[in-house]
């Protein structure tokens, strides 16, 4: 990580005096003195994972992977972000078209509730063998608890009670809730997510592992790079070489200074929904008490076409976060062109990573002269195990974040509003008195 580009926004005297602050919050976290301490489970999942865990997975990813064209996993918020960032970033962009494909489609419900959505996956489903993996902590959230019971109803009509159940894996609490109830009565294979590790941390159990696993990644070298990060980050780690501390003292000064917003940039769209994992864990957990940095994110150069005019010379109240990815998988050279009318020759031989390394920088010290202060974090390459670095790094520096700005970041009281309305407009049992006042409003 590098914070050389924020330097001359906030000094470097600014930052190291507030390494003690720093420390003390990640010792709370360590010794489950702060607020929302009965959430701190996610802080050792990496290293104390165990070997049966892993083959446990790893062997139900294998019958999903024999039986399924399609996987369907059915989560929201913390229940699908992780896998998603994970498999999206480690696939082709191209999946679908993929020849040969040695592994499922993954597909994903119940994380929202457009009804065209849920028809045309029912549509892509028919006559294509398909798999359920079920995701809830509560197992009470209505989105995928509304796509699993169409799915689950389409799946048993197609292939029969008893072959479903070989298609279904729910992962949820230990003992509560309606699809632990469910997946009980059922006979399917149950995952666990622990008590103390909430949604949007959870991407390092069967929450995230399973799906991923299925995807055909390599799980164990994604939590051999979280331990590494998990090592890197504790307490006594120190502070200059503590990024976890780092980037959340950094970003809680730049907030100070007036910069509520944090825009996380990638420059391949393979990492759209790393952003889209990291907007939640960071939007769920800080944005609370009438406090906490907007989190925003977007896609270069794509949005540089879009957004890039605003960040540019919109209101100075952003810094920008650039996750950098040192060395791409691939290589792909520009090649010459007799006529050059196009005018690119003097790109020719030139990888066209070359051309988005430039872009990078120039968009840099572009933002950097417009008043927008940029961190970069910067990954050696797209892999299984630099992905789990990131996960947990972010993670770590959320925890700590979160203390420094004096919230509790492991709760998500404000989830609940919109919920208790739309009950009451659904006309939910037990919601009648809401139903009343909402009316009144109407
Ligand atoms: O981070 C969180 O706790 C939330 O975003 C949840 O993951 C999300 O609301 C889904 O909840 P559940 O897993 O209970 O269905």
């Amino acid at each position: 990580m590098n914070i050389d580009k924020v330097l001359s926004f906030v000094s470097k005297e600014e930052i190291n005096k507030n390494a003690l602050l720093a420390k003390q919050c990640n010792e709370a976290l360590h010794k489950g003195m702060g607020k929302g301490n009965d959430f701190l489970g996610w802080l050792n999942l990496p290293s104390s994972i165990t070997d049966s865990q892993i083959k446990d997975i790893e062997e139900t990813a294998k019958r999903f992977r024999d039986k399924c064209e399609i996987v369907v996993v059915v989560g929201i918020g913390g229940s699908y972000l992780g896998a998603r960032a994970v498999i999206e970033a480690l696939s082709s962009s191209f999946d679908w078209l993929q020849r040969d494909r040695k592994s499922p489609v993954i597909v994903y419900a119940g994380n929202n509730i457009g009804e065209d959505y849920m028809s045309e996956l029912m549509a892509l489903l028919v006559g294509r063998s398909f798999g359920i993996i079920n995701i809830s902590k509560s197992g009470t959230t209505t989105e995928p608890a509304l796509a699993f019971r169409i799915l689950k109803g389409e799946l048993e009509s197609v292939v029969g009670k008893d072959e479903a159940k070989q298609r279904i894996v729910a992962i949820t609490d230990a003992a509560r809730g309606a699809l632990h109830t469910l997946a009980k009565q059922e006979g399917y294979k149950m995952y666990v997510i622990p008590d103390d590790v909430g949604g949007r941390y959870s991407v390092l159990t069967p929450v995230g592992l399973l799906p991923i696993a299925i995807a055909g990644i390599d799980i164990k070298e994604l939590i051999s790079g979280a331990v590494f990060m998990e090592k890197n980050t504790t307490p006594d780690v120190p502070f200059e070489k503590n990024l976890s501390e780092i980037y959340a003292v950094t970003r809680n000064e730049l907030y100070k200074k007036g910069k509520k917003i944090e825009i996380l940039a990638n420059f391949t769209p393979k990492l759209h929904f790393v952003a889209e994992w990291w907007k939640q864990l960071y939007g769920e957990s800080e944005g609370k008490e009438h406090k906490g940095i907007f989190n925003a994110s977007v896609d270069f150069t794509t949005d540089l076409h879009s957004m890039g005019q605003w960040i540019q010379e919109g209101e100075r109240s952003i810094f920008e976060t650039v996750i950098s990815i040192a060395n791409p998988a691939n290589t792909v050279h520009i090649p010459a062109d007799n006529e050059d009318l196009d005018g690119l020759n003097y790109l020719r031989g030139r990888r066209v990573d070359y051309v988005n390394k430039m872009a990078e920088l120039g968009t840099q010290l572009a933002h950097v002269d417009g008043g927008v202060p940029n961190i970069k974090v910067e990954l050696p390459e797209l892999t299984p195990y630099y992905l789990g670095q990131l996960l947990y790094f972010f993670e770590k520096a959320c925890g700590i974040s979160g203390y420094i700005l004096g919230v509790n970041p492991f709760d998500q009281p404000g989830v609940e509003a919109y919920k208790k309305n739309m009950f009451a407009l659904l006309n939910k049992p037990g919601f009648e008195k809401e139903n009343e006042e909402i009316q009144k409003r109407l």
